[in-house]
C-alpha cells in the first residue's frame, strides 16, 4: 500500500473540497497499483500538494527519481519560502537495480566575481546584510540543473511529465495554507522591499490571508522552458539574462558565464557502520554526513539510553560539541580544500574524540556567547518506490524568502546562500555558526552546508530522512537516528515528533524547544556543567519514510512541527 506523509491527509481537508476530491481520487488508484504488485511506496513531503505531485509521478509509471523531481518542483511553488528554482540542495540517492548510492549536489556556487568589497567596508567591518539580503546574498543556483539530471540519467518520464504538476500549481494557482500566511507576514517588510517579489508572494503588498490563490504563471512559464530545454532552459537565454540582471541590479556580480558554467556534481555519499546498521549520508559541501559519522563513532563508545534521558543527553550534546569544532576548523567545498575525510570520520580518531568526553561534566568550548539573528529556512522530502528505488533530498534558498529577489519574468526567487560561507572568523552566520579558511568564499566555490538527507539500513528496514532546520538539521538527524536504532519496533510518529536539543560547539550552550524537558532534566544538565538555552519555538519539519524488511509495508511521517511557522 501506499502510504503518504500524514501531513498530506490531515492538511488535505483544509482544502478547497472540490480540490480534496481529486486529490483523495488519485491516492485510492495509486494504492490500487502499489498493493497488486506486492510492494510498498511512501513519500512524505512539508505540503500536501507536492507529495500529491509525486504520487501523480509514480503512478504514472515514474519512479522514485521522477517523483523526487515532481516534489521538488512542487516545493518550489507550494512552498516558496524555503527552496526553489533559485536555490539548491542535496538529493541521496540509492538505485534498487545495482544497488549504487550517490549523491546529486546541487549546491550553489559562489560567482567568479566575488569580490571582498560585497562584504567588508573599507575598515574592514562586515557590511550589514550583505550576505543575507539583495544580489550580494544570491549564490549560482543548482536546482533546475538537478533536475534535468536526474529526469534523464535516473527517471524513467520525460522531465515535462514530471514537472507538469508544479506548472499547474503554477499557473493555476494553490491556496496559500496558515504556515505560508505566516511566514509571510514575518518576512512581510522584507518582500515589500522588491517590487517584483511584492508582486510575487504578496496580496497586494500585504501578506495573504490563508486561503489566498497565490498564482505564479511567469514562475510556470519557467517550468515549462526546462520542461521543454532542459538546463538551458534556465542557464541559458531570456531566463538566465533577467536573473543576472536582477541580482546585479540589487548590487550584486554576477555574470552570464557563471549560469553557463553551473554543473551539478555526482558525489560519493558519506558511508559508516554504527552498531551494526548501515548509514548513508550527505557528503561535502554538506557538514551533515560527516557530523553524523563522528557524532555516532563517539557515542559508539558509551552505553546509550533513551536520547531524552539526561546522561544519555549529555553524551550527545558533547559529541555534537566535537563534532562541530571540527566543522569550524577543518570543513569546506572539498573541491577547493583538501579536507581529510576518511580520517575525521575513522575509528582511531573518533575514538581520540570520545576519551576527551567525561560521561559527569560538560567541556567548554573556547568561545563568547552570541545570539543568533534570524532562523532560516530549507525543506526535505523523502521518497521510496515499490522497486525499492529511495530519494532523500534536502534543499533550500537559506532564509526564509531567500534574497528577497524576483528575476523578471521569471518568477524565480533566488536564494541567499552566500551568508553559509565563514566571511570571517568571529563573524557567525545566520545560524550562528563560525568557521574557518576551509569555508572561505571563492570564485565557483560551494558553501559549506548542515543539510543532511540520510538513509538507515539495518535488520528492521530503511529509514530514509531529513529535516530543514540550518545547523540544527544535524541534532534533529543524528537523535532521531539514535532512538530508531535503540527501539525495536519502529513508531515513525513519535520519531519525527520527538523534543528536540541542539548544541553546536559556539555558542556554548544547549539549545532546547521550549516543550518537552521537565525542569528536572534542565537540572540535571545543568548540574553537568551545560548553560540550557530555552529557544521560544520549535524546531524543524522532519519528513521520514520507512518500510520494513519484514512485511515489505511502507510508510511515512511528517513532522508535527510543519503544520505551524513554529516548524521552520
Ligand atoms: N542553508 C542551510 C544549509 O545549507 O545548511
Amino acid at each position: 500500500m501506499i502510504s503518504s506523509a500524514q501531513s498530506f491527509s490531515f492538511r488535505l481537508i483544509r482544502l478547497q473540497r472540490s480540490w480534496f476530491r481529486a486529490v483523495a481520487t488519485v491516492l485510492l488508484a495509486c494504492c490500487a497499483t502499489a498493493g497488486a504488485a506486492q510492494q510498498t511506496a511512501a513519500i512524505a513531503s512539508a505540503h500536501p500538494l507536492a507529495s500529491a505531485a509525486g504520487h501523480d509521478t509514480l503512478k504514472r509509471g515514474g519512479n522514485a527519481f521522477d517523483a523526487a523531481v515532481a516534489v521538488a518542483a512542487a516545493l518550489a511553488v507550494v512552498e516558496p519560502y524555503s527552496s526553489g528554482l533559485g536555490g539548491g540542495g542535496f538529493f541521496l540517492m540509492h538505485r534498487a537495480t545495482d544497488g549504487r548510492e550517490i549523491m546529486v549536489d546541487a549546491r550553489e556556487t559562489a560567482p567568479a566575481a566575488v569580490a571582498r568589497e560585497h562584504y567588508f567596508d573599507s575598515s574592514g567591518r562586515p557590511l550589514s546584510g550583505a550576505s543575507t539580503r539583495g544580489g550580494t546574498a544570491a549564490a549560482i543556483p543548482g536546482i533546475p540543473a538537478a533536475l534535468a539530471h536526474m529526469a534523464q540519467r535516473y527517471g524513467r518520464l520525460p522531465l515535462g511529465d514530471s514537472l507538469a504538476p508544479a506548472v499547474r500549481y503554477a499557473r493555476g494557482g494553490f491556496a496559500v495554507d496558515a504556515r505560508y500566511a505566516r511566514i509571510a507576514s514575518l518576512r512581510e517588510h522584507f518582500l515589500q522591499d522588491n517590487a517584483k517579489t511584492a508582486k510575487a508572494f504578496l496580496d497586494h503588498g500585504r501578506a495573504p490571508a490563508s486561503g489566498f490563490l497565490l498564482r505564479q504563471p511567469e514562475l510556470a512559464s519557467t517550468l515549462e522552458l526546462i520542461a521543454r530545454e532542459g538546463r538551458n532552459g534556465f542557464y541559458a537565454g531570456h531566463v538566465a539574462q533577467a536573473l543576472v540582471a536582477a541580482v546585479n541590479a540589487a548590487g550584486g556580480a554576477w555574470r552570464a558565464a557563471d549560469l553557463e558554467h553551473y554543473r551539478i556534481v555526482e558525489r560519493e555519499p558519506v558511508r559508516f557502520t554504527y552498531r551494526g546498521a548501515t548509514i548513508t549520508a550527505a557528503a561535502l559541501p554538506s557538514a551533515g554526513g560527516i557530523a553524523l559519522a563522528q557524532s555516532l563513532g563517539m557515542l559508539e563508545r558509551f552505553e546509550m539510553s533513551d536520547v531524552s534521558r539526561p546522561d544519555t543527553a549529555h553524551l550527545v550534546i558533547e559529541a555534537l560539541r566535537r563534532a562541530f569544532q571540527d566543522r569550524a576548523l577543518y570543513l569546506g567545498d572539498s573541491d577547493f580544500v583538501s579536507v581529510p575525510v576518511a580520517r575525521l570520520i575513522g575509528r582511531d580518531y573518533t575514538k581520540q574524540l570520545a576519551a576527551t568526553i567525561d560521561p559527569a561534566a560538560a567541556a567548554r568550548s573556547d568561545a563568547i556567547e552570541g545570539e543568533r539573528t534570524l532562523s532560516g529556512n530549507t525543506t526535505h522530502f523523502s521518497v521510496i518506490d515499490a522497486e525499492g528505488n529511495r530519494v532523500a533530498a534536502t534543499l533550500s534558498i537559506n532564509g526564509l524568502f531567500g534574497a528577497g529577489i524576483v528575476a523578471a519574468g521569471t518568477g524565480v526567487l533566488l536564494n541567499n546562500e552566500m551568508d553559509d560561507f565563514t566571511l570571517h572568523p568571529a563573524v557567525p552566520n545566520l545560524y550562528g555558526l563560525r568557521g574557518g579558511v576551509a569555508n572561505a568564499i571563492a570564485p565557483g566555490k560551494r558553501p559549506l552546508s548542515s543539510m543532511t538527507p540520510t538513509f538507515v539500513e539495518d535488520d528492521k528496514g530503511v529509514l530514509i530522512l531529513g529535516a530543514p532546520g540550518g545547523s540544527r538539521i544535524i541534532s534533529q538527524v543524528l537523535l532521531t537516528v539514535l532512538e530508531y536504532l535503540r527501539s525495536p519496533s519502529v513508531d515513525l510518529q513519535r520519531l519525527v515528533a520527538m523534543p528536540r536539543y541542539h548544541h553546536q560547539y559556539w555558542p556554548d550552550r544547549v539549545e532546547i524547544e521550549p516543550e518537552g524537558f521537565t525542569l528536572e532534566w534542565r537540572a540535571a544538565l545543568t548540574a553537568r556543567g551545560h548553560q540550557i538555552h530555552m529557544v521560544n519555538r520549535q524546531w524543524g519539519n522532519m519528513q521520514a519514510v520507512f518500510r520494513s524488511k519484514i512485511t515489505g509495508e511502507a510508510q511515512a511521517a511528517s513532522d508535527p512541527r510543519g503544520t505551524d511557522v513554529g516548524g521552520y
